[in-house]
């Protein structure tokens, strides 16, 4: 049973917790984990001047995801950042590469599952997970997100993501924030959750 774990991730904060999200999924027997990233869209000079380059190098390690690749897993969870309460451009531009995968089925009754990050609280994290379902839909995946038994996402006494839609993290207008134990521990739990639904389907 196939997990793939795809993300963009501009300063490292939904890297972290595509880490954390793969991490789960490998401690379902029979999960073969796969993390990759989206391919870049932005010039180097912008990337310079946005203050990304020296973060990136830290995942630049990490494969491009292949469109094909999507084809072949069992269950794939999507990791972005919010831009104005919806996905990133580079992830829109990757998944409007797999129209193919669209016109032959190739996602249909495969897992789909999705979390995020934002520089403030409220900056869109739900937003950015629940219209990037929309997506997921169209292709015919069968949505997951992160149930109530993730018990860490009724806390009030610190500041944290996660909702029943993904798991997320809350970055901090400068980056200044890296995801807190209870934002990883909801990361771990959806890839959990998505390989325990995977493996169910694919037996
Ligand atoms: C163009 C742009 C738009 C953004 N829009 C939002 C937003 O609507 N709400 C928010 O809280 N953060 C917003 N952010 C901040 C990013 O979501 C934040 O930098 C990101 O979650 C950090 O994750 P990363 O380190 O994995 O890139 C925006 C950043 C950029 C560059």
């Amino acid at each position: 049973m196939k997990v793939l774990v795809v993300f963009y991730s501009m300063y490292g904060h939904v890297y972290r917790m595509a880490e954390a999200v793969a991490e789960g999924a490998r401690e379902i027997a029979g999960a073969e984990v796969d993390l990759r990233r989206v391919p870049e869209t932005l010039p180097n000079e912008v990337l310079e001047k946005m203050g990304a380059t020296s973060p990136q190098k830290a995942f630049a390690h990490i494969s491009v995801c292949k469109v094909d690749e999507l084809a072949a897993a069992d269950a794939i969870l999507f990791g972005t950042p919010t831009r104005f309460g919806n996905m990133c451009g580079q992830m829109r531009q990757f998944l409007d590469a797999t129209g193919g995968l669209w016109m032959s089925g190739a996602l249909v009754g495969k897992v789909g599952s999705v979390f995020a990050s934002s520089a403030t609280q409220h900056g869109g994290q739900e937003s950015t997970i629940l219209s990037f379902h929309i997506t997921l839909l169209h292709q015919g995946m069968i949505v997951v997100g992160l149930p109530y038994t993730f018990q860490g996402q009724m806390r009030n006494d610190e500041i944290t993501g996660g909702s029943p839609y993904g798991a997320s993290t809350i970055a901090g207008t400068k980056g200044e924030r890296t995801p807190s134990e209870n934002e990883l521990a909801a990361a771990r739990f959806q890839g959990r959750h998505v390989a325990t639904i995977a493996a169910k389907l694919s037996s």
